[in-house]
């Protein structure tokens, strides 16, 4: 079988977590690399929660890289609420003894996409700053990247403010950067990752698994499921596997083809993605798919077996 090479860049918080061990298993993928951005957490946990997720699951084979400590030109806004001190919710797991790659993000990805020559499906779960840095340093990227699998945004509403989601909250200039640089963009915003939740069921059957890995998921996830109250979700959401799991099983989401638009300005619309679905007013640039629903059970089903099997 031939693998699909894919690139995942992560600001490895809970659900990045969820998505690295999940990729670890999919035996349709060849994870080409991995690289860390500040977001839910800073770029240094990021990093070493990335290196030692994939070190628990037997993968020290990938390799890390490490990108941008802030956003292009704001601050960074972290999501402890949710992520903890750590991005691991608190849970402690070993320290990954791999070799550190030294190389930036952006260039071990720019060299990693030219060398498969355009194959390479990119697969970013946290703000977008590496991925923009890595267009503006190396235009030519863009014919080497196959598409952009992105978790970030949504259509209706946010979870950060009543119009943004964080990803691209967190980072707006590169989240507009990259939708405008002509590359094909999927996007997997809430519309559809609330869609995405495992409930009590779920937990509990990965609780029961009881290895090593189901334990980081049960000890790591503690404060999701105080906000899955306050929400008022149906479970824990799992944002990040949706374009991981898309990327193996196209056929289980449902998207829209359309036209999005990043506000980088405006104080309540900051970092919203507009979208031209529901009007007749079209943009020009509508290279985008946005994806409004997943079959819950078997996305959740893929998610459940890559946790029994370690
Ligand atoms: C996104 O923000 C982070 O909290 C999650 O890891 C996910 O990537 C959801 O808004
Ligand atoms: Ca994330």
């Amino acid at each position: 079988m031939n693998k699909i090479p894919v690139w995942i860049d992560t600001d490895t918080g809970v659900d990045d977590a969820v998505a690295l061990v999940t990729a670890s298993t999919l035996k349709e993928i060849n994870i080409e690399g991995v690289s860390a951005v500040a977001g839910n957490t800073s770029l240094e946990n990021a990093f070493r929660n990335a290196r030692d997720v994939l070190s628990l699951v037997g993968r020290k084979d990938v390799k890390v890289y490490a990108g941008a400590d802030k956003p292009l030109f704001i601050d960074l806004f972290t999501a402890e609420y949710v992520h903890g001190s750590n991005g691991l919710g608190g849970a402690q797991i070993p320290l990954s003894d791999a070799p550190k790659e030294e190389k930036k993000a952006w260039d071990a990805l720019y060299e990693k996409a030219k060398e498969l020559n355009g194959e390479l499906i990119v697969i970013p779960v946290g703000p977008l700053t590496n991925i923009a840095i890595a267009i503006a340093k190396h235009p030519d990227i863009i014919n080497y990247i196959r598409e952009l699998n992105i978790m970030g945004g949504a259509l209706i509403g946010g979870n950060v403010t009543p119009c943004a989601e964080f990803n691209i909250y967190t980072d707006p200039q590169a989240a507009e950067t990259v939708f405008r640089s002509g590359i094909k963009i999927n996007m997997f915003g809430l519309d559809v990752t609330h869609k995405a939740y495992l409930d009590d069921a779920d937990i509990d059957e990965i609780r029961s698994y009881d290895n090593p890995v189901s334990k980081l998921f049960v000890d790591s996830n503690h404060l999701l499921y105080d906000y899955r109250e306050k929400l008022h979700w149906k479970g824990v959401c799992e944002h990040d596997c949706c374009p991981l799991i898309y990327t193996v099983h196209p056929d289980w989401f449902e998207g829209q083809k359309c036209g999005i638009y990043v506000e980088t300005q405006g104080t309540i619309t900051f970092g919203k993605t507009v979208s031209d679905l529901w009007t007749d007013f079209k943009f020009e640039d509508r290279h985008c798919t946005a994806f409004l629903n997943v079959d819950r059970e078997k996305f959740v089903g893929r998610i459940k077996e890559a946790y029994r099997s370690f």
